[in-house]
């Protein structure tokens, strides 16, 4: 095995200080990938393991006499005309196709507004090809957090984060409450009481924020936004230890309220403070509605103040995420990403098909909202948390009705099914998918949840 570089432009940012052991240990070894690169364009290429060559071109139909990886023939009939199974059939590069990379941080930068600012493109990294946003978790938690380390997360969260963060890396899960209970409002103060309390214990505070929330439906105002990073710059710059902020986007996009804010929390946060340091998990699953495809991205957030080499620090960052994944998948599937590509190569008509989509769910979330009104009963401590945006929204229960009680009641009794949430620091509720209910099930659906509420 080769041995590691010494990562000179990251060894010099906070990033550095805020890696895990694993973070730091981990780099990409100079293997397979890196020799079959070398040798592209070689006489003979004797490298990569996969069966290659030129003499089937005429039995497989491919309209060229170069050498091709072998695929069964068949594969192109499952195909179709617009893929060619002999551009797919090959591994992927570990980090992703590069020109999926390079179109998905256009996207980045168009979405989020940051294509305005000046000398933007190499103050966010080159997006790295995962599998999906659950992947981009993962591997961005092990590359911070070791075993015993405290992630801080929102009260209301989706419930894979404890089997990412606990159960598979051996962290600790601590949380704020996601609301203030007197204005309703995402409760900043929480938040930043919170983050200064881990950064006294730890020698960096890793957030993980996700909007539109899952299980909530919540989507802050750009207001909001606003309050919450000027709290975490706050925190950061009092502290003086890396915030890594780990920006969760699986539902960019997904807002029907015009009140709310569309863009990513991940565009307030670029380059705001040397010490606050953004990570945009993001990905086709939700955003292009191609959640079977398993392709996500992660792309880090870098500062102009790091006096750093930051194209150096960008290959520094790819080449731990590397190891990262070529230690577990290896590399991505290759067919999805060339999906997304295609998609991406007309994003504008991709968009506008999606908006097909986006009208169903906000007529859906006009219906609930209207529907789910006579519901809320706050004297009984029965109430919905504020929604706008994503696929969910979340019914809060007094202590005395346990959720899994009322979810299995509802699915016994109403055959109506409904996700309970329980946890540990106290919330009690259930989540409503109006994102999987038609129109027409939606009045009935909540009819039966008061029935047995009442
Ligand atoms: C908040 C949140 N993050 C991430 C994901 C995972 O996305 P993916 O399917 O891309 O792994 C989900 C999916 O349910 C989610 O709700």
């Amino acid at each position: 095995m080769s041995s590691p570089p010494d990562f000179p432009a990251l060894n010099n940012t906070p990033i550095f200080s805020a890696l895990s052991a694993f973070g730091k240990r981990i780099y990409l070894p100079k293997g397979i990938f890196y020799w079959a690169g070398k040798a592209k364009n070689a006489a003979i290429n004797a490298t990569i393991g996969d069966a290659k060559g030129a003499e089937l071109n005429q039995y497989l139909d491919v309209q060229s006499t170069k050498s091709i990886t072998f695929f069964v023939k068949n594969i192109s009939e499952l195909l179709g005309s617009k893929i060619d199974a002999s551009t797919i059939a090959s591994y992927a590069p570990i980090q992703g196709l590069a020109e999926l990379r390079s179109k998905w941080k256009e996207w980045i930068l168009e979405k989020t507004g940051l294509k305005a600012v000046a000398n933007i493109q190499s103050l966010l990294s080159t997006p790295v090809v995962v599998a999906g946003v659950t992947n981009a978790i993962y591997f961005v938690v092990k590359l911070f957090i070791s075993e015993g380390e405290t992630v801080l997360i929102a009260d209301k969260y989706w419930e894979n984060y404890d089997t990412i963060i606990g159960l598979n890396i051996g962290g600790n899960v601590d949380v704020f409450n996601t609301f203030d209970p007197k204005t309703r409002h995402f409760d900043v103060a929480a938040m930043s009481k919170k983050v200064d309390e881990i950064g006294k214990k730890q020698g960096k505070v890793v957030l993980l924020l996700n909007f539109p929330n899952n299980p909530t439906g919540y989507a802050p105002s750009p207001a909001e936004m606003a309050k919450i990073t000027d709290a975490i710059v706050k925190s950061a710059d009092k502290l003086k230890k890396p915030v890594i902020v780990l920006v969760d986007d699986a539902y960019e996009g997904y807002v029907y309220d015009k009140n709310a804010e569309k863009k990513s929390l991940f565009a307030y946060l670029v380059d705001k403070h040397p010490m606050v340091i953004p990570v945009k998990l993001d990905g086709a699953s939700k955003e292009l509605l191609f959640y079977g495809g398993r392709v996500g991205f992660i792309t880090f957030g870098f500062s102009s103040k790091w006096g750093v080499d930051l194209k150096k620090l960008d290959e520094d960052i790819v080449d731990k995420l590397s190891g990262a994944i070529r230690g577990t998948n290896s590399n991505g599937s290759h067919i999805s990403q060339m999906i997304v590509l295609k998609m991406m190569e007309n994003m504008a008509k991709s968009i506008e098909n999606r908006q097909k989509v986006i009208d169903v769910l906000t007529d859906r979330f006009n219906v609930f909202v209207k529907a789910a009104a006579n519901l809320n009963k706050p004297e009984k401590c029965i109430y919905f948390d504020p929604y706008n945006g994503g696929f969910f929204a979340f019914l809060n229960l007094p202590k005395d009705i346990p959720a899994d009680k009322l979810a299995t009641k509802l699915l016994d009794e109403q055959k109506l099914g409904v996700i309970p949430v329980q946890t540990k620091a106290g919330v009690n509720g259930i989540r409503i998918a109006y994102c999987s209910m038609p129109v027409a099930d939606i009045g009935p659906a909540l009819d039966k949840i008061a029935a047995l509420l009442a």
